[in-house]
């Protein structure tokens, strides 16, 4: 199966916002797949968690960590962190603090749920969540500005041609770098800019059948950039460079991406921090999502 000729598919539960800005807020979904007391086992083992993951050695080498804590099955909590391969380690470590600690205010006691900011991701969940695809919650973030009709046909065969070599390339990456970013020209000074990743716990094959329900969407929705978030991988694009340059390495597969140096800072997302304007979007998120549901 290939992009340019694929079957369709359909999110169970897809969110779309459109959004002018480039940098996102937290995002996120309180799962109501039940709760937790207060001073239980389970809030401790979470808050164990939480306060060890943004310095968890997994996430320091890979940007990524799968991870749980607990004796019990009924206390065991199951956590996924993934950050964006194409930023610093700095970055990285500095989003997942961010977001441990926003995670207890955004979906208090709740055993699952699931929070990205435009660079990393947190999950949890007391059920077992590792080497699973999963593209259920997803949400997609689309520009307000359509394909023009007369440039349909070039813009989405470029774009299929090149989510089936970044495909590909994810597909035989090394499990730890489940990243590919890459550009092909749209003619007339226009290029087209894509990036992929899916958490590094997935089999290849897996990977591509959630990068083809992202971009399944992506195609319904027909818009000149946007992006989709999944618990198992995530793909962006855009008519203009978003991603690090260096991680734009358009050789043929079985190409495996060595891990970044600690690469030069990111124009299009700095990392959060943690104010109380993060806070705020929060809150408004909530209501726009209640909105979209
Ligand atoms: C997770 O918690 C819910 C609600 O408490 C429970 O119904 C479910 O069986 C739990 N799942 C596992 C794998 O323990
Ligand atoms: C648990 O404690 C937090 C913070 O003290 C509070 O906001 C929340 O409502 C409590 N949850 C329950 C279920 O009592
Ligand atoms: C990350 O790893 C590097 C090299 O292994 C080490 O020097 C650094 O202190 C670590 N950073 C954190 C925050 O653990
Ligand atoms: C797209 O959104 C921007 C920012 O909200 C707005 O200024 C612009 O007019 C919108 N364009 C279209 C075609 O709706
Ligand atoms: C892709 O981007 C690089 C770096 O910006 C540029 O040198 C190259 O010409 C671009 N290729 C296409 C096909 O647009």
């Amino acid at each position: 199966m290939s992009f340019s000729r694929m079957l369709i598919f359909f999110f169970s539960r897809l969110i779309v916002l459109i959004t002018a800005k480039s940098s996102l807020p937290p995002l996120y979904f309180c799962l109501d797949k039940g709760y937790f007391s207060n001073d239980s086992t389970y809030e401790s083992n979470l808050n164990g968690l939480l306060s060890t993951l943004s310095s968890n050695p997994e996430i320091n080498h890979t940007g990524f960590c799968s991870t749980s804590l607990g004796q019990n099955d009924d206390d065991t909590v199951n956590a996924i962190a993934l950050c964006r391969r194409d930023i610093t380690t700095k970055e990285c470590i500095s989003c997942i603090d961010v977001a441990t600690r926003v995670f207890p205010e955004i979906c208090p006691n709740q055993k699952e749920s699931i929070l990205w900011y435009d660079i990393c991701m947190l999950r949890f969940s007391n059920r077992s969540i590792s080497r699973k695809m999963e593209i259920d919650p997803s949400m997609g973030f689309f520009n307000n500005i359509s394909v023009p009709e007369s440039e349909r046909t070039q813009f989405y065969t470029a774009l299929s041609e090149l989510m089936d070599n970044l495909a590909s390339r994810v597909k035989f990456a090394d499990s730890r770098h489940n990243f590919a970013a890459g550009n092909v020209s749209l003619g007339s000074n226009k290029a087209l800019y894509v990036m992929v990743q899916c958490t590094p716990d997935l089999a290849g094959e897996r990977c591509s059948d959630c990068l083809f329900l992202a971009y399944d969407y992506i195609i319904s929705y027909g818009s000149t950039g946007g992006k989709v978030f999944a618990p198992s991988c995530q793909l962006r694009y855009e008519m203009y460079l978003f991603f690090e340059p260096d991680a734009l390495d358009m050789s043929e597969p079985p190409q495996v991406r060595p891990t970044p140096p600690i690469s030069p800072t990111i124009s299009t997302s700095s990392p959060p921090t943690r104010t109380s304007g993060t806070i705020g979007n929060v809150k408004k998120l909530n209501i726009l999502f209640s909105l979209f549901m």
